[in-house]
């Protein structure tokens, strides 16, 4: 194991951050969420990165949520503390303009759950299994939980996740459009899932991040005034280079190479 609690590497135009904790199921201590909110913001701003993968050690857990055995000698109020500090620290990686994937390589329990459901898309490798177990601990998801998981799967089936506390398996979660796909069994998830988004790292980034701050904000506004904003955001890539590059790679029956301008 590293000194540092997650570990950033590059795959070509991927940022790939592993939490890196395998003895304790890549748990989320104060020190993990302050590294994650680091190495996020650093992948954001490199301009060689076009995705983000996050990711766990091993093949056990992707992340078993909150490190409850930090948790034991906290306080309420350092609870609260932390509860804040994962809203502050994973908000850039929240609000990316470039994509966020989780490639879930085992385990996804509680704030681990959480952390894969504030990324724009979701990998599980076969043997995932995904919850959050919160109410059976005596509190409720305190990581976006409560909020995106009914989004992504429905009321009915958030409910019966959240209150009776029910893992479901990769096939599962795909069944409920919890997860975008299914690793083949023995392939590595996080190959697999740099694979999957090779249209995203070899993409036009502006229209990527155009695409990606309209359907965000599709959940906040009514229809009338998405359009509006679907339009404006649409300009953005009307100016830029990479659209006038495909449409000439097109003319030359050549795949476009996007420069992001
Ligand atoms: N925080 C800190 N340590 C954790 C942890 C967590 N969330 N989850 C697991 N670990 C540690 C265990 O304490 C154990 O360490 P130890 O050997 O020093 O005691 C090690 O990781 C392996 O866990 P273990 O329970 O032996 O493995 P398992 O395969 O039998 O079970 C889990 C794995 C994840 C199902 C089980 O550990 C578990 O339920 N953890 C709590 C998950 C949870 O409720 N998360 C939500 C918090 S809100």
């Amino acid at each position: 194991m590293s000194e540092s609690p997650v570990l950033l590497t590059q795959r070509g135009a991927a940022a790939i951050l592993t939490i890196d904790r395998p003895d304790r199921m890549n748990a989320l201590s104060r020190d993990t969420l302050l590294a994650l909110g680091q190495f996020g913001r650093d992948a954001i701003a490199d301009p060689a990165v076009r995705a983000i993968v996050l990711t766990g050690s091993g093949d056990k857990a992707f992340c078993a949520g909150a490190d409850l055995k930090e948790r034991h000698g906290m306080d309420e109020n350092d609870v609260r503390a932390q509860l804040l500090r994962y809203r502050e620290e994973l908000r850039p990686l929240d609000h990316s303009p470039k994509p966020v994937v989780a490639a879930i390589n085992g385990l996804a329990l509680g704030g681990g759950l959480e952390l894969a459901l504030m990324c724009d898309l979701r990998v599980a490798a076969a043997t995932a299994v995904l919850g959050l177990p919160e109410t059976t601990l005596g509190i409720i998801p305190g990581a976006g939980g409560t909020q995106r998981l009914p989004r992504i799967v429905g009321e009915a089936r958030a409910k019966e996740m959240i209150l009776l506390g029910r893992r479901v398996d990769a096939e599962q979660a795909l069944a409920w459009g919890l997860v975008n796909r299914v690793s083949p069994a023995n392939t590595a998830v996080l190959e697999d899932t740099l694979a999957f988004i090779e249209p995203i790292t070899s993409g036009a980034p502006i229209a990527q991040s155009a695409a990606l701050a309209a359907i965000d904000v599709s959940f906040d506004v009514s229809l009338a005034h998405g359009l509006e904003l679907e339009r404006a955001y649409y300009d953005a890539c009307l100016r830029s280079d990479d659209r006038r590059l495909a449409l000439e790679a097109f003319a030359q029956k050549k795949r476009p190479v996007f420069t992001g301008k």
